[in-house]
C-alpha cells in the first residue's frame, strides 16, 4: 500500500509529520510512504507547483495525502504557476471528481462554535463538492474592451455527466447516512444551475429510498447557521461548495478540524485512489510556530485509510482517538488552548 505524502507549504510540513506520527503508531503492515514536492516550495525548487515527477509519485500510489498550498511570495506569478494550482491540476489529472467533506460536532466542543451550543450540537453534515468542473476550469482572462476598459471573466459551466455522477455519489453518501440529500444551487438565476438541478432529478430516479431536496445557495448559508441539524448531506458544485464547507467549518468550531477526501473512479487494489487533504489553507501567518492544529489532517489520515486502502477499522480507531484528545481536553490555540502541533500528534498516537 503507497501512500504519496505531499506535504506542501506554509503549516503543510508540521502537519504532515503529526499524520506520519500517527501512521506510524497504527504499525499496519505493508504500508509506505513517498515524500514529493508540491506548491510554492516545489515551484521555488523546480520552477513547477506540481513537477513532473510529483505527478508520476501520485499516479503510482494508492493515495495521496496533502498538506496544504499557497504562499504569499508566489502571489504576484502568472496564474499557471501559483501554489494552488498544484491541487487543481492534481484533481484534475488524476479526476478526482468527489470531494467529501464531514462536519460533524465533536461532544465538548459546542462551546468553541460559532453558533450557540445547542445549535452547534446537531451538526451532523457531510458536504458533497464536485471538484472538476464549474467557474473554476472555465475559460478565464483579464482582457481589455474595445473601449479600454479592463474586464475579467470566468466562464461558468456544467455538462450533464459531470452532473450526472457527482449526483451519484451524493445519493449513494445519503443511503449509507440518514437517507436525505440537499441539492444547493442557484437555479433562480444561473443556466448551469438550472441543468444542474434538472439533472440532479433525473438522477434520484434511481434512488427511492432517499428524500432529495433543494436549495439556492444563499439560502443554504443562512441555514447552514440558522439551523445546520437540518442537513444529512448536502451536494453542491464546486464554488458553492468550497464556501460552504469553510462556513460549516467554523459552525463545527475550528477550520482545523474539517478534513477532506477527493475521490474519481479509479480503483487501487485496496480500494479507490484518493487524495486526502485538510479543508483548510496553509495559514502562513502561523507556518513554523508549532500553532497548527493537525487534527484535519490526522483525520484526513482516517479518510485515507477508509477510502483507498479498506482500511475501516484503523480509520474508525484514529477518528476515536482525536475524539478522546479532545474529550480529554487536548486543545490547540486555535481552540483555545495551548497544546503544540507536535504535543496534539503525541496525544492522538498515545490514544490509539
Ligand atoms: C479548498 C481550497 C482550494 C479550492 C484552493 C486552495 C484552490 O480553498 O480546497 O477548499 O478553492 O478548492
Ligand atoms: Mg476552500
Amino acid at each position: 500500500m503507497k501512500i504519496a505524502c505531499l506535504a506542501g507549504d506554509g503549516i503543510g510540513p508540521e502537519i504532515m509529520v503529526e499524520a506520519k506520527k500517527v501512521l506510524a503508531a497504527l504499525a499496519i503492515d505493508g504500508v509506505t510512504t513517498a515524500d514529493a514536492d508540491v506548491g510554492g516550495t516545489a515551484y521555488r525548487k523546480h520552477g513547477h507547483p506540481l513537477p513532473p515527477e510529483t505527478l508520476a509519485l501520485c499516479e503510482a500510489s494508492d493515495a495521496i495525502l496533502f498538506g496544504a498550498v499557497g504562499d504569499p511570495g508566489c502571489d504576484n506569478l502568472e496564474r499557471h504557476l501559483r501554489p494552488e494550482q498544484a491541487i487543481l491540476g492534481l484533481r484534475q489529472a488524476l479526476t478526482l471528481f468527489a470531494n467529501l467533506r464531514p462536519a460533524t460536532m465533536f461532544a465538548g466542543l459546542e462551546d468553541l462554535s460559532a453558533l450557540r451550543p445547542e445549535v452547534a450540537r446537531e451538526i451532523d453534515l457531510l458536504i458533497v463538492r464536485e471538484l472538476n468542473g464549474d467557474v473554476y476550469f472555465g475559460e478565464k482572462a483579464i482582457r481589455v474592451l474595445d473601449d479600454g476598459r479592463r474586464q475579467g471573466f470566468d466562464f461558468m459551466s456544467y455538462a450533464e455527466d459531470e452532473v450526472r455522477r457527482i449526483a451519484h455519489v451524493g445519493f449513494r453518501a445519503a443511503q449509507g447516512r440518514k437517507g436525505r440529500l440537499c441539492s444547493v444551487d442557484k437555479a433562480n438565476v444561473l443556466e448551469t444551475s438550472q441543468l444542474w438541478r434538472d439533472v440532479v432529478i433525473e438522477v434520484s430516479a434511481e434512488y427511492p429510498d432517499v428524500e432529495l431536496s433543494h436549495m439556492y445557495v444563499d439560502n443554504a448559508a443562512m441555514q447552514l447557521v440558522r439551523n445546520p441539524g437540518q442537513f444529512d448531506v448536502v451536494v453542491t458544485g464546486n464554488l458553492f461548495g468550497d464556501i460552504l464547507s469553510d462556513q460549516a467549518s467554523m459552525c463545527v468550531g475550528s477550520i482545523g478540524l474539517l478534513a477532506s477526501a477527493s475521490l474519481g473512479e479509479r480503483q487501487t487494489q485496496y480500494g479507490t485512489l484518493g487524495l486526502y487533504e485538510p479543508i483548510h489553507g496553509s495559514a502562513p501567518d502561523i507556518a513554523g510556530q508549532g500553532k497548527a492544529n493537525p487534527m484535519a489532517m490526522i483525520l484526513s489520515l482516517a479518510m485515507l485509510l477508509r477510502h483507498s486502502l479498506g482500511l475501516e477499522a484503523e480509520a474508525a480507531r484514529v477518528e476515536a482517538a482525536v475524539a478522546r484528545a479532545l474529550a480529554d481536553g487536548v486543545k490547540g490555540a486555535d481552540l483555545g488552548g495551548s497544546a503544540t502541533c507536535a504535543e496534539i500528534g503525541d496525544a492522538v498516537a498515545a490514544r490509539l
